[in-house]
């Protein structure tokens, strides 16, 4: 496992090779194999592999979101606030565990901030989204994974990395 976190970066930048079906199907298994409280999961998965999608997700908010244009995949995760009061929680361990298996397939992935972010002046990139996939309202926006092939490599990381001051122990 930890090989794999050392090894895991953002990526943003893919090559125009064809993801594989099986891989993206074990990076959604991930996702679901989370953890949640209450076991009430509440996360929805949207995978969009059409370009012109992918475009229009790219545009969901003025920055950070422009790379999912050159995505061959992105991965919507919503999580129903009308069965989980701590679904950001869950669909946050969902999108971590779902980083962690890209990593393992050897592809790049970067997760994109959708929560609390602005689309354009009053409309958030949230309700951009939902109008965009058909997402029912309820169902809350967290963020996009984009994923493909990495172009380039981006070095992992070592130990000289842990910031080990950050942790305590029985007293901060
Ligand atoms: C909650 C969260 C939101 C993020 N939002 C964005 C985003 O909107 N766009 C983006 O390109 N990267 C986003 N990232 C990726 C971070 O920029 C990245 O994790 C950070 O720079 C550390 O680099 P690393 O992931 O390679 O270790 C986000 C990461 C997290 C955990």
């Amino acid at each position: 496992m930890l090989d794999i976190l050392y090894k895991r970066r953002s990526v943003r930048r893919f090559t125009t090779e064809k993801v594989e079906e099986e891989k993206i199907d074990r990076i959604l298994e991930a996702g679901l194999l989370a953890p949640s409280s209450k076991s009430k999961y509440p996360c929805e998965f949207i995978v969009c592999d059409q370009p012109e999608l992918n475009l229009k997700l790219s545009e969901s908010k003025p920055g950070g979101a422009s790379f999912l244009k050159y995505a061959p995949v992105s991965i919507v995760i919503t999580g129903d606030e009308e069965k989980s009061d701590v679904w950001i929680e869950d669909t946050s361990i969902a999108a971590a565990y779902m980083l962690l298996q890209a990593e393992k397939e050897d592809l790049g992935a970067t997760w994109v901030q959708i929560r609390g972010r602005e689309h354009k002046e009053n409309f958030s990139a949230e309700e951009y989204i939902q109008e965009l996939l058909g997402i029912p309202k309820n169902q809350k926006v967290l963020a996009i994974i984009g994923i493909g092939h990495k172009d380039g490599l981006k070095e992992g990381r070592d130990k000289s990395f842990l910031k080990r001051e950050k942790i305590h122990r029985n007293h901060f």
